[in-house]
């Protein structure tokens, strides 16, 4: 293939790629492999400039129109931003910037703000009433959006004291907990479910029906305002932030000036660092000069302004090859297809293998081995195959199916009722021996140190233990003959056994893993029988009275209990000495929230999602997944839910920020409550 035919081959996928992508909602690759086409074609027409041409995709800035909206001609056209991937880039552009404005780039002053992946919008108001709003589509000309975009609740629909034609531009987002709400509505309706925010939002802004817009969580962050007639004299950006936010918009919160290239990058830096946090997806960061004649100075390309940029950063999506889908067994047995990748950098990480979840979810994503799939790995999330794509002319492997017994001992592999997991039903098999027992040593159940994944490979390979009954037997001597393992860390071993005797019921529970019983479940039904004999002999009915427990966790346990394994094994570990009473009011919290409703939304510093559950629930309260009118208060993490603040506001049921939690827990009261 010659350059020409290379360069033609690259705007033909493209252009492909555009129309799945601003046309239809629906990518057919991940952004991070986008970008990676876009740029080989710069890179091939800048070193090949006969190839170049004004109408080439890598020219342009957005996609055609859809018939579905009437075309809107921008006032003023919408350009993109030129991408920079890494830091030497991005210090390249500050120096070349500086150049330009005669300064020291020490002495840049400049706007650094997230990249939200939204779509860009336009809306126009005139003498400070919205009078219309459109999409970016080609940059010149967009879709008209007005009646959907007045269902968007964040936007203001009159600015007061503005005169004239003022245009306010910004990102339609879907925050990330009312993304995971829509797909979580659209599962329940049997709907397909959108792959990204981003996708979400354009599709939910681009719908017919404004009613349906109405009904997805949409909102708008401000980032420029584009005053037509001049009527304002502003000289720096943040004066036109300013000015957006006391009209009523949101604006990034996570803004900030920076003087110098070197605080530049470094407040870049902090947004790669921090990007899960946030309550919106972003896939980079923006870098605006802040004085607004150093702007005028620097001009435009015909696709993007000299005084802007924007630091991608690394994807958390990409294409690779699935080598092979494999199984692994849990402590509970569950087989858990995985992938096996050829290796590939993602989210600045190598991924070489990634769950498939379940049977469902592979039959339903349809991958096979061989196949060209997206993987996704966002923040400390597992990576994840999201699914495969179409290859034209390729001819595929047959259907994976599913193995019928287990890859570890040969036994059979069973659904049980409908649920989507799938079980080795083998008690005795040695992965889930294996499992368990990490398990049962592990922080939130017996919390064992010293006892890790590796030891107890040892310990089942030289046939010293079988069940975690058996680790209450075990001897320095034993021990200290295992490779790796001397005398001093056999005996601490051995100690931190027999510490591990005294920990409450509640921990014995969690540690026993049985199938759907958590810590919050274990708490419960510690607290409420006291101790294990009358937990074990309690009816169904009787474990369906406890709070928090319904009927998929009461079968659980009260199987559990009468299983001729389980039976053997609490009397072991009773004659071994452990503990099976749960101690009360010694250890028992004070009932701070009492019959209380607290419901949680984003992070908590300190505290996992179970924890906080954890610790309202063992102070009397509840902790509800979503706000209502009996609702006593709502504490607010990082990256929290707009619905569930929206709702709050709504009811007047107060907010507090979630650095009061502790004491939250402590008192049952707040100091301050959030706007
Ligand atoms: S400024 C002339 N600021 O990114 C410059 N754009 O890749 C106008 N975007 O079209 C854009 N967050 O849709 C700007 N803080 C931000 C942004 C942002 C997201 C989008 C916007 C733009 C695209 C360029």
């Amino acid at each position: 293939m010659n350059n020409a035919e290379h360069a033609n081959r690259l705007r033909d996928e493209i252009a492909r790629h555009n129309d799945s992508y601003f046309v239809h909602d629906a990518p057919t690759i991940p952004d991070g492999d986008y970008d990676a086409l876009v740029r080989e074609l710069r890179e091939l027409e800048a070193t090949h400039p006969e190839l170049a041409s004004v109408d080439s995709v890598s020219q342009k800035v957005g996609a055609p129109l859809s018939t579905t909206f009437s075309a809107v001609t921008h006032a003023e056209p919408m350009l993109s931003l030129d991408n920079v991937f890494d830091v030497g880039e991005l210090r390249a552009w500050g120096a070349r910037a500086a150049k330009g404005l005669a300064v020291d780039p020490s002495e840049l002053v400049v706007a650094v703000e997230p990249k939200i992946d939204g779509l860009a919008l336009s809306i126009l108001f005139v003498d400070g009433t919205l009078v219309r709003a459109a999409t970016r589509g080609d940059g010149r000309t967009g879709e008209d959006v007005t009646e959907n975009v007045r269902t968007i609740r964040n936007v203001p629909t009159v600015l007061a004291g503005a005169r004239g034609r003022v245009e306010v531009r910004g990102e339609v987002f879907l925050a990330k907990a009312d993304f995971e709400d829509l797909n979580a509505r659209q599962r329940e309706h049997a709907e397909r479910e959108f792959a990204n925010p981003r996708n979400a939002a354009a599709g939910s802004l681009r719908q017919k029906d404004p009613s349906v817009t109405a009904s997805r969580s949409l909102s708008l962050l401000s980032y420029q305002l584009v005053d037509l007639d001049a009527t304002r004299s502003f000289t720096r950006y943040v004066d036109t932030i300013a000015q957006l936010a006391t009209w009523g918009f949101l604006t990034a919160p996570e803004t900030s000036i920076e003087v110098g290239v070197d605080a530049m990058i470094a407040r870049s830096d902090w947004f790669e660092a921090h990007r899960h946090e946030l309550v919106y997806q972003i896939d980079g960061v923006v870098i605006k000069i802040d004085d607004l004649a150093q702007r005028a100075l620097l001009g435009f390309t015909s696709r993007a302004p000299r005084w802007a940029i924007a630091r991608k950063l690394p994807p958390e999506e990409r294409t690779t090859r699935l080598l092979a889908i494999e199984v692994s067994i849990g402590r509970t047995g569950r087989a858990t297809p995985y992938a096996v990748l050829e290796p590939v950098m993602v989210a600045g990480s190598t991924v070489a293998m990634a769950t498939l979840h379940n049977q469902d979810q592979v039959a339903l994503k349809d991958v096979r081995p061989g196949d060209l799939v997206i993987v996704r790995k966002a923040g400390d999330v597992i990576p994840e195959v999201v699914g495969a794509v179409p290859e034209a002319g390729r001819r595929r492997k047959a259907k994976w199916r599913f193995p019928s017994t287990c890859p570890e001992c040969g036994g059979l592999l069973e659904r049980v009722g409908d649920e989507s997991d799938t079980y080795c039903v083998n008690a005795a098999c040695p992965a889930q021996q294996l499992q368990q027992i990490v398990h049962f040593a592990s922080r939130e159940a017996l919390d064992i140190e010293g006892l890790g994944e590796q030891r107890v490979i040892q310990l089942l390979a030289g046939g010293l233990v079988a069940d975690v009954a058996d680790l209450f037997t075990l001897r320095t001597e034993d021990l200290a003959a295992l490779e790796g393992l001397g005398e001093l860390s056999a005996t601490s071993l051995v100690r931190a056994i027999e510490g591990a005797k005294a920990m409450p019921l509640s921990r014995l529970l969690v540690g026993l893993g049985i199938r759907h019983v958590g810590p919050v479940a274990a708490h419960q039904l510690a607290n409420f029988f006291g101790d294990w004999t009358s937990l074990a002999d309690a009816s169904l009915e009787g474990l369906e009275a406890v709070e928090g427990i319904g009927p998929v966790i009461a079968t659980s346990v009260h199987q559990y209990c009468r299983e001729l394994e389980t039976i053997e094994r609490m009397a072991r570990l009773a004659a071994a000495g452990v503990s099976q009473f749960e101690p009360r009011n010694v250890a028992r919290a004070s009932q701070t929230l009492e019959g209380r409703a607290v419901v949680v939304t984003g992070a908590i510093e300190g505290y996992s999602r179970d924890e906080a559950t954890a610790a309202i629930v063992a102070r009397g309260g509840s902790c509800p997944g979503s706000v209502s009118q009996k609702t006593y208060c709502v504490v607010v993490g990082t990256a929290p839910g707009a619905s569930k603040l929206t709702r709050a506001g709504e009811l007047g049921v107060p907010m507090v920020a979630g650095e009061e939690f502790d004491s939250l827990l402590a008192t049952g009261a707040w100091t301050t409550t959030l706007g």
